[in-house]
This record gives C-alpha cells, sequence and structure tokens, in this order.
C-alpha cells in the first residue's frame, strides 16, 4: 500500500471537534467536566517537571493497584485514543487481519486503515441486544487473524458484555495466537456488583488481553488525559518502544493530577451517578412516550442508539439542530444511518430540555 494512500483522518472525530456542539449537547459519550475547584489540589503540589519517563510511578502504581495488575503491565498513554493508537500500531502489521464489532467507535476503522491491517466486521445486532454472537465470531477468526476488537460497554449503544463472553473470546483468540482488546472507557459505569471480583478489567481474562481506558468518559476528566493500556509485560514493553515514536516525556503536570484523581475517584464517581440517575430517568420517561423510535435500553452508561423508524434521518439531525438547538451524533458516524447516539453524562436540566426538544423535533419530522 502506498504511503500517500493511506487513512489519514477521522470523519467521526473532525465532526465531533468542530460540529457536534449544540445550546442542547446530547452528542457527547462522557460525564460532564468534573472542576478543578472540586479536587483537593493547590498550586504547591503541582509541578513542571518531574521523574517521568515511561510514566510517573505513582501515577502507574495506582492504575495498578485499581485494576489488580502489576505496574510492569501498565503503559500510561494520552486518554484512551492514545491507548487504542498505541496498542494498535503494536501489535497490527500490514495485511494482519483483525476483527472489529459492527457498529463499532469509529477510530478504530480509521486507526487499523491507517495502520494497512485487513478489517473483517462481526455483527452486533438490535434483534441480539447488541450482544456479541460468538458463533458467528468463531466463523470469521483465520489464521491470520491478529487481534479482535470489543469496546465493552459498546460504543455505540452501551450493551454490556459479561465475563463468560469475554473468558470465551479470549478462548477463541488464543486458539490462532490473536490478541483481544477490549476498549473499557466505559466500563466503571456498571456497578461493582455486576463482576466476579474487587476488579472490573477484562485484562485479568488471560494473557492474550489488551485493554485500553482512562479517566476521561466515566469521571468528566478528559482535559487530563490520564489513559493507559494493560497487557502482558512483555506486550507493554513492545508498546513502550512504539510510544517511543510518537511522544516525549508524558505531561507531568497532568500525571499529578492524575494522582490526586484516583486518589478521590469514590468522590468523582459520586458525582457522575448523581448526575446520571436524573438523566436516565429521563430518557427512559422520554422513550416510554415515543413510538417512532427502535431503542435497546442499555441497563448502565451514558448513551442510547434509538433508530429513527420513517423518514429521512439526515434531514431529522438537521431539523433538530436548525430549529430546536440540540445535537445527537448522527448513526453514519457508526455505520447506522437511520439511527442516532443521545448522551446521558450532561447537566441535568439541560439534558432534559435536550429530550424535550428532541420529541418536539420528532413530532416536527413525523408532521
Ligand atoms: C470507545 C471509545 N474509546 C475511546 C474514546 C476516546 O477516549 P479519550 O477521551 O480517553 O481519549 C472514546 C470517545 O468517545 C470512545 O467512545
Amino acid at each position: 500500500m502506498s504511503l500517500f494512500k493511506r487513512n489519514k483522518h477521522s470523519s467521526y472525530l473532525e465532526w465531533a471537534k468542530l460540529h457536534s456542539a449544540a445550546k442542547y449537547n446530547l452528542a457527547t459519550s462522557g460525564m460532564l467536566s468534573y472542576p478543578l475547584a472540586e479536587l483537593p489540589v493547590t498550586l504547591a503540589d503541582l509541578e513542571i517537571n518531574g521523574p517521568n519517563t515511561y510514566g510517573y510511578a505513582p501515577l502507574v502504581e495506582r492504575i495498578a493497584a485499581r485494576c489488580g495488575v502489576r505496574p510492569e503491565c501498565v503503559v500510561t498513554a494520552n486518554g484512551t485514543s492514545m491507548a487504542n493508537h498505541l496498542a494498535l500500531a503494536t501489535i497490527l502489521e500490514p495485511g494482519d487481519e483483525v476483527l472489529i464489532e459492527q457498529p463499532t467507535y469509529g477510530l478504530f476503522l480509521d486507526v487499523a486503515t491507517y495502520l494497512g491491517a485487513s478489517i473483517v466486521r462481526f455483527g452486533r445486532r438490535a434483534e441480539d441486544e447488541f450482544q456479541i454472537d460468538l458463533d458467528e465470531l468463531q466463523s470469521k477468526i483465520t489464521p491470520k487473524t491478529r487481534l479482535i476488537v470489543i469496546t465493552n460497554l459498546h460504543n455505540p449503544t452501551g450493551a454490556f458484555t459479561n465475563e463468560a463472553t469475554l473468558r470465551r473470546v479470549g478462548e477463541m483468540a488464543k486458539a490462532v495466537g490473536a490478541w483481544v482488546l477490549v476498549d473499557e472507557v466505559y466500563l466503571d459505569l456498571v456497578p461493582p456488583e455486576e463482576f466476579s471480583s474487587p476488579f472490573r478489567t477484562s485484562a485479568l481474562y488471560g494473557d492474550n488481553f489488551v485493554v485500553t481506558n482512562s479517566l476521561t468518559k466515566a469521571y468528566g476528566l478528559s482535559g487530563i488525559r490520564c489513559g493507559w493500556i494493560l497487557s502482558s509485560p512483555e506486550l507493554a514493553a513492545r508498546i513502550k518502544r512504539v510510544d517511543d515514536l510518537m511522544s516525549g516525556s508524558p505531561v507531568f503536570p497532568a500525571e499529578l493530577l492524575g494522582v490526586i484523581a484516583l486518589d478521590n475517584l469514590d468522590k468523582i464517581a459520586a458525582r457522575a451517578a448523581t448526575l446520571l440517575k436524573p438523566n436516565r430517568a429521563a430518557l427512559a420517561a422520554f422513550l416510554d412516550t415515543r413510538d417512532d423510535l427502535d431503542v435497546f435500553r442499555a441497563q448502565w452508561g451514558t448513551i442510547a442508539f434509538p433508530r429513527l423508524k420513517t423518514g429521512n434521518a439526515e434531514a431529522f439531525f438537521e431539523l433538530l439542530r436548525a430549529e430546536f438547538e440540540t445535537s445527537v451524533v448522527p448513526g453514519r458516524f457508526f455505520e447506522m444511518p437511520e439511527n442516532f447516539r443521545i448522551g446521558l453524562g450532561g447537566d441535568v436540566s439541560m439534558t432534559a430540555e435536550g429530550l424535550r426538544r428532541l420529541g418536539h423535533a420528532l413530532d416536527a419530522h413525523a408532521g
């Protein structure tokens, strides 16, 4: 493949950065920004430079302790975005087969294409509540399969994949020497009772698992870009070599803030819960009133992905924005153009008003 023909853009991220904003913004998937003033931090706690070659040790240790892995299994990264890029770039050679769920978070497709991998898809269907169909997945695995990519919770639907299913995917991958990448950026929104161990991460399900995560979505801490990869120590060492191609040292003040955030995560999570509970209730009440939408109702998380049963969806998004000042993520970014993604991590009154306007726009669209 010619270098000049490689995919070098992401239409979704470009749209998210330039066109998603609106007065009533239901297009974000993360929690409302957590204010710095709410963290127990003073200027004296921060510093510009510090000992952080390959990640500030206290940060790495906290991530390891939180996830139940050894520090040598942790590579810190600039958000889940860079964690995903590093993991894919380390594992995939041009021509390698990568199995990616459909629908998925578009960046996986964009980065795998950029890396020259050969992409194969496995479906997650509305009629299966967007669960992974293990038989279909098995039928797509070949000796050339190098990596299987899953988001958990699933972006765009919020569907949860349980431990038994993930362990089975791990075994199927292992049989052909493949890795399983699980992007867990929304997983902390699932209550701890749903897991058999005190740790949520699938990094503990086998040595061919590679997990990416950050404090961005579930906690509203996007600005400190505290992300990480969990993998076997051998793969982690290789990922660090690839990271040398992309970055010098991490941003030290952000790492210090990451340490403080991790030490106060329960409080930050409690704030997220106080927003999500009423917002999820508002969504449920809204959906109860709509027979023009088909929707899988995810149990947890910040997102829903309804399908507009009739009419031109793109025209509806235009109307929603132009006349009702409300944005959602058009389903075309998830290869499902009749659907749209609603985000529930925002301010409670903004979300309620956004949903109200969404209803009015649907009525106007139908009429
Ligand atoms: C599945 C998934 N992974 C990664 C990201 C990016 O995360 P971060 O902000 O930590 O870079 C997103 C953002 O929407 C996402 O939905």
